[in-house]
């Protein structure tokens, strides 16, 4: 019995520690038939241990046409990770098969939807760049941020 009670204590302190350090933190950016995020910089308070980040579509061109994702990279790995991207088609979200060097990313959306994608940022460093774009073929060049751990 007295075991028992010592587990419990032990679960319950445990889990206090988790709901102290655990903080997820929510972001939204929304994007249109101009081919345009409505941000240029997003910003995650270094508290935060997990982004639960949604990007909608306000325009109401279809996927095919004028989709759009939210891809997080380091700001080094943006350009490659956009070109092997390309290449994989709708069916991937024009998703490298290789994703060892993506943080996070969303599937494509299409006008009118709207996505989530919830991911791990406690290992990420304020003193490393970032930035989101979006993977769709021809539209990393002008649909890009910054992603800034304060
Ligand atoms: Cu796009």
């Amino acid at each position: 019995m007295r075991k028992l009670i010592t587990l419990s204590i032990l679960l319950l302190s445990f889990g206090m520690v988790s709901a102290v350090n655990a903080k997820t933190c929510e972001l939204e950016i929304d994007s249109n038939d101009q081919m345009q995020f409505d941000k240029s910089e997003m910003t995650v308070a270094a508290d935060c241990t997990e982004v639960k980040l949604t990007l909608t579509h306000s325009g109401t061109m279809a996927a095919n046409v004028m989709g759009h994702n939210w891809v997080l990279t380091k700001t080094d790995d943006m350009q490659s990770v956009a070109t092997a991207g390309m290449s994989t088609g709708l069916e991937n979200d024009y998703m490298p098969e290789d994703l060892s060097k993506v943080i996070a990313h969303t599937e494509v959306i299409g006008g009118g939807e709207s996505t989530s994608v919830t991911f791990d940022v406690s290992e990420l460093s304020k003193d490393v760049h970032y930035s989101f774009f979006c993977s769709f073929p021809g539209h990393w060049g002008i649909m890009k941020g910054k992603f800034i751990i304060e």
